[in-house]
């Protein structure tokens, strides 16, 4: 059977967007700005974008297109038979693991829509207040399972389509509607007294307060907010054909992506710094802050519903993407029936997730390398499984498949791209070849110390 391809530029640009915005633009990022002192975190974050997580995307995009497999195949067949096709299949293992635990977070995000639309985390007084009702939420082990179960099977109903009918299509329809609601949520913070507090906070940096776990902090989250080191995008580029322009493409998804993280800031900050609360308010920040915030507005009910509703949109569309690589895996190389491996990932992610989802209320005492679970997958995942398939696919095209053979496959459909600009050719080379490797092994030895 002929493998299947996206309809279109635009579908595969909607689908690697809505894989790339999620839970790390509208959770992680504003927790990791309000945490590091606003500003600064966000220059340091643009720069790692810049030198390693772009060039990080282009080569996974392009091993997929070059290869058309499943990251297994992918490394296998540009690497050789050694290390790589074990490097392969590490990505798809993070892949499912990333499918587990995001699952669980997700479905506290759809559970608070729930909450919402029933009214019962929609008017706090304080934010002692909501915090209780957040802590009581996520002990309560039901509440947390239900959500990741029905987060999951949400996600299986959409993959079961297929790459076309179900992702393309699916991304389509949300992208836009999540726009739209973020930039009406920046139009209401902008809006709101002392808003300029919120956005001077953002935006204007003082550079002394940059420090070493700043960027490392900044490097993790470029590779999680792009969905990089685990397979997803390799997939996604193995479904592009060869007229695809690459470059553009993954230009205009990542200034996306950052636009977004950089919105869902704004309204963050922007509300919070006009109620007066203080940034730095650890990761529960948007389920302990905003619908506090919220509170104070006109038509709160509506705000907090539509915000908790945007947010699973994202996190669903990241979900879909995480497991691809798996999915395509069982099919390309088990050459498993589609529906079964669809079944399959879904089936043994909800199983896998089922001790995080539980890590805040049956076993909030079981702790591994001192962390509780839900906290030991993440730093896992993020901290040592993304730094290494992201290394393994810059190191594996800039060194292996050799810069010189990659670019001449990264041309194929960008041809006018690559004449209009040749300082980006340059651009790319040194990145790939030498900033991107050496800065994630710094990140993966100073994490792995740290951890
Ligand atoms: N990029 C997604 C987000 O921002 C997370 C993700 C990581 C999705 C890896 C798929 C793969 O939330």
């Amino acid at each position: 059977m002929a493998r299947e391809t996206w309809k279109s530029m635009v579908g595969f640009t909607f689908a690697a967007l809505g894989s790339a915005v999620g839970l790390a633009n509208i959770c992680i990022f504003p927790f990791l700005v309000g945490m590091n002192g606003g500003a600064a975190f966000v220059f340091v974050y643009l720069i790692c974008l810049v030198i390693v997580g772009f060039p990080v995307f282009i080569s996974e995009i392009l091993l997929g297109r070059t290869t058309r497999s499943s990251p297994a195949g992918a490394f296998r067949k540009v690497g050789g038979k050694r290390f790589w096709p074990f490097a392969g299949k590490m990505t798809v293992l993070t892949g499912f693991i990333v499918t587990s635990f995001y699952s669980v977070l997700a479905g506290w995000v759809l559970g608070y829509f729930v909450e919402a639309l029933k009214g019962t985390v929609t008017s706090f007084g304080s934010i002692e207040e909501a915090s209780q009702v957040f802590d009581s939420l996520v002990g309560t082990a039901s509440w947390g399972l239900m959500f990741h179960g029905m987060f999951m099977l949400i996600c299986l109903v959409i993959v079961f389509g297929g790459v076309r009918r179900g992702i393309e299509r699916c991304s389509k329809i949300m992208m836009p509607v999540l726009i739209f609601l973020l930039l009406s949520m920046v139009v209401r913070g902008i809006t709101l007294p002392n808003a300029w507090k919120g956005i001077s906070y953002l935006f204007y940096p003082d550079l002394s307060e940059i420090t070493g776990t700043m960027v490392l902090l900044a490097l993790g989250q470029a590779f999680f907010t792009l969905s990089l080191g685990q397979g997803t995008m390799i997939t996604y580029g193995s479904y592009l054909t060869e007229e695809d322009n690459i470059p553009k493409a993954c230009i205009q998804i990542a200034i996306g992506d950052t636009l977004i993280s950089l919105c869902a800031a704004i309204a963050v900050f922007t509300t919070l710094f006009s109620a007066g609360l203080e940034p730095a308010q650890g990761v529960g920040l948007i389920f302990k802050t905003l619908p506090i915030v919220f509170t104070k507005l006109p038509f709160s009910w509506a705000l907090v519903t539509l915000f908790f509703l945007f947010v699973t949109l994202a996190a669903v569309t990241s979900e879909i993407s995480a497991m691809e690589p798996v999915i395509a895996y069982l099919v390309d190389e088990k050459k498993w029936k589609r529906h079964s491996a669809v079944l399959a990932c879904g089936i043994g992610g909800f199983a896998l997730g089922i001790p995080c989802a539980l890590s805040f209320s049956i076993l909030k005492d079981w702790y591994l390398f001192g962390y509780g679970f839900m906290d030991f997958v993440q730093v896992l995942v993020q901290a040592i499984l993304l730094p290494f398939g992201a290394f393994c696919a810059v190191f594996v095209v800039g060194w292996v498949w050799k810069w010189r053979n990659a670019e001449r496959s990264l041309t194929v459909g960008s041809e006018f791209f690559f004449r209009s600009y040749p300082w980006f050719s340059l651009y790319l080379r040194w990145c790939i070849k030498y900033s991107a490797p050496i800065l994630i092994i710094l990140v993966f030895i100073n994490k792995l110390f740290r951890a």
